[in-house]
């Protein structure tokens, strides 16, 4: 998952490139590098980690030129290093790319053996030698066209030409790419919060597509040359105004938004004073739909799970999850009564779109629910339900998982009252719950003195095992990715119920376990399964509901308790304090806990 900008203007353009690099940065921060056309030669200047590296080399600071393309790269290929940092070029072309080409190691040995040389370690190198073999005997058009007929796999791509001092070109196979207007300037970009700071006017390119980028103009063509026209979308605002304010960290700012988030997602969809659930413009019937598939990754698939048990709880729907990168692959039988719930923060994540993408090719109902919403899973799915938590910048995602949850529970409450399945009175009483989740939250986040001393044993131990079951299986399943993506240390989620059957032999001494044991259905069972750890030498850390009830609590480590309420949205209460323990053991180790190594906050490559 990288990041591309381009930018055509009638001004020097290596300032505005490197802002918008900052602004893609969350896509990917190995290396970033840029390239200008200036005195009928490209310019190149690249840098090993961050865009502020490449924004201090001098080269940069001096760079003249009013054309020009700029990369944040994510390593698929290669080293993250300046020689594999993009953008590559031959004396002739430039190129930037966000993808894979699956087919480079072939179409390299085919250009060495044309003389071509290559620098790099990377499958990107090859569109450059490719381009400039082929404009040998072809003009832009055709040469173009016939590259991107030679490649196998993804791409979004950004090309400047020496001997074409007016133009750029995109290109679009699998990786999403955005054209951007201004005033005597056109853009490209690989999505719209990189260009939101320079125009609201956005035009995307769809796969297969190519487009030629003037400073007064710009030309579409399709995969086989043709000119097309393309619609010119005016986004809601040009730019939302995100910084950390006084939060060290984007993070830590998020988990403190949730309240908020909470709140904007209940006030979008549910009318508190006629107890109902507004899903404005929904495409279908409830007796067309007779079951749910979502899917997700990482977290997003972590909301999947969750919705899986909501769904079945309080709906007759059938319901079944997968994780995207298994379903693209899987031998699905699609079916016409089944809605196919596609869930994603960024609305860009390649293994997800694709399966988006698998179900479009079936012609089967797709729904979105995403916080980007000019996403691509967004653009390209029958319906939208965003989850209106604003930009979430930190890697680790954090309001937007409980932003999901809480719609897809929405969904679940909606359908479960279409289909009947659900009482009116105990979806009144489901809908006055969910009035105090906000506050609820809010108390919840106040829990943090203890959990920054309990975050040290996390981080000196060698593991750690989340523990929960039924509606806390998932939140343990969460907390435990949040702890590996912040502090680099294994953790593992599991079914309590499942330890017997051989992690638990992973129990040693000291080992700290964290026991999610609310006061639902499975509290006795989930208690028990935790007295096995501790029997066995593990640090309990249980986190349950406040009760008046005593916590069976001999031999516990420690203890935290969440506020109470209605049992279904205990999950989102039991996710804050995993979040925090997350947040300040990577904030101990010192870790970059906004953007985590090896990572990036949009896996837009497979
Ligand atoms: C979550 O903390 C991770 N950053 C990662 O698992 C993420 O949830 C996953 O890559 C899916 O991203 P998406 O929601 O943008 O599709």
């Amino acid at each position: 998952m990288c990041g591309i900008i381009g930018i055509n203007s009638n001004k020097p353009v290596s300032a505005n490139i490197i802002n918008s690099l900052k602004k893609l940065e969350y896509r990917g921060y190995d290396s970033a590098g840029m390239a200008t056309l200036y005195n009928g030669l490209i310019n190149e200047v690249k840098s090993e980690g961050r865009v502020e590296n490449l924004e201090k080399n001098s080269l940069v600071q001096n760079m003249e030129g009013t054309i020009g393309i700029g990369h944040v790269r994510w390593a698929t290929h290669g080293l993250p290093n300046s020689i594999n940092a993009h953008p590559h070029s031959s004396q002739n072309v430039s190129v930037v790319h966000n993808g894979i080409i699956e087919n480079s190691t072939i179409l390299k040995k085919f250009l060495i053996g044309k003389g071509h040389k290559f620098k790099s370690q990377t499958d990107t190198e090859v569109i450059v030698h490719l381009i400039t073999e082929n404009l040998k005997t072809e003009n832009i058009v055709n040469s173009i066209q016939k590259t991107l007929k030679s490649l196998h796999g993804s791409f979004a791509l950004g090309i400047i030409f020496k001997d074409q001092p007016d133009l750029i070109v995109g290109a679009r196979r699998g990786s999403p790419l955005a054209v951007g207007y201004g005033p005597n300037e056109n853009y490209l970009g690989s999505d719209s919060y990189a260009l939101k700071s320079m125009t609201n006017k956005i035009t995307y390119l769809n796969d297969g597509e190519f487009c030629i980028i003037k400073k007064d103009y710009v030309e579409f063509f399709s995969e086989e040359g043709t000119k097309i026209n393309k619609k010119v979308l005016e986004l809601s605002s040009t730019e939302e105004k995100y910084d950390k304010g006084d939060y060290k960290h984007f993070m830590v700012k998020e988990i403190e938004e949730q309240p908020n988030t909470i709140k904007n997602g209940i006030n979008e969809y549910i009318d508190m004073s006629n107890k109902d659930i507004n899903i404005y413009n929904f495409p279908w019937r409830s007796d067309e739909i007779s079951s749910i598939t979502l899917i997700g990754c990482g977290t997003a698939y972590h909301s999947c799970l969750m919705a899986k048990y909501w769904f079945e709880e309080i709906t007759s729907l059938d319901v079944n999850i997968d994780i995207a990168s298994e379903f693209r692959y899987r031998k699905n039988r699609f079916k016409k009564d089944t809605l196919y719930v596609f869930v994603s923060q960024s609305g860009e994540t390649a293994d997800t779109y694709a399966a988006l993408d698998l179900c479009k090719q079936s012609g089967v109902k797709t729904c979105a629910v995403v916080n980007v919403v000019e996403s691509s899973i967004a653009r390209d799915s029958e319906f939208v339900l965003p989850i209106h938590c604003g930009i979430e910048i930190g890697v680790a995602s954090t309001k937007a998982f409980l932003g999901q949850i809480l719609i897809l529970y929405i969904l679940a409450l909606k359908l479960a009252l279409l289909r009947k399945d659900i009482e009116k009175s105990n979806f009144d009483k489901k809908i006055d719950d969910l009035k105090n989740l906000p506050k609820l939250v809010e108390k919840t986040l106040l829990i943090d003195n203890k959990i920054q001393s309990i975050s040290n044993t996390f981080n000196e131990a060698k593991g750690s095992m989340f523990l929960g079951r039924g509606f806390s299986y998932p939140i343990a399943l969460e907390g435990a990715l949040k702890l590996k993506e912040l502090s680099y240390i294994h953790a593992e989620g599991y079914p309590a119920g499942e330890m017997k059957h051989g992690p638990l032999a992973l129990i040693e001494e000291g080992m700290p376990v964290v026991v999610l044991a609310p006061r639902d259905n499975y509290y006795k069972k989930t208690i028990s399964n935790m007295q096995e750890v501790i029997a066995r030498g593990a640090k309990v850390l249980l986190i349950t509901n406040k009760s008046k009830d005593e916590v069976i609590s001999e031999n516990i480590w420690e203890k935290i308790e969440v506020e109470s309420t209605n049992e279904d949205l205990l999950p989102f209460l039991l996710t804050i304090p995993l979040q925090k323990l997350a947040y300040y053991s990577a904030l101990k180790k010192g870790y970059d806990i906004d953007k985590p190594r090896n990572l990036a906050k949009s896996v837009t490559v497979e």
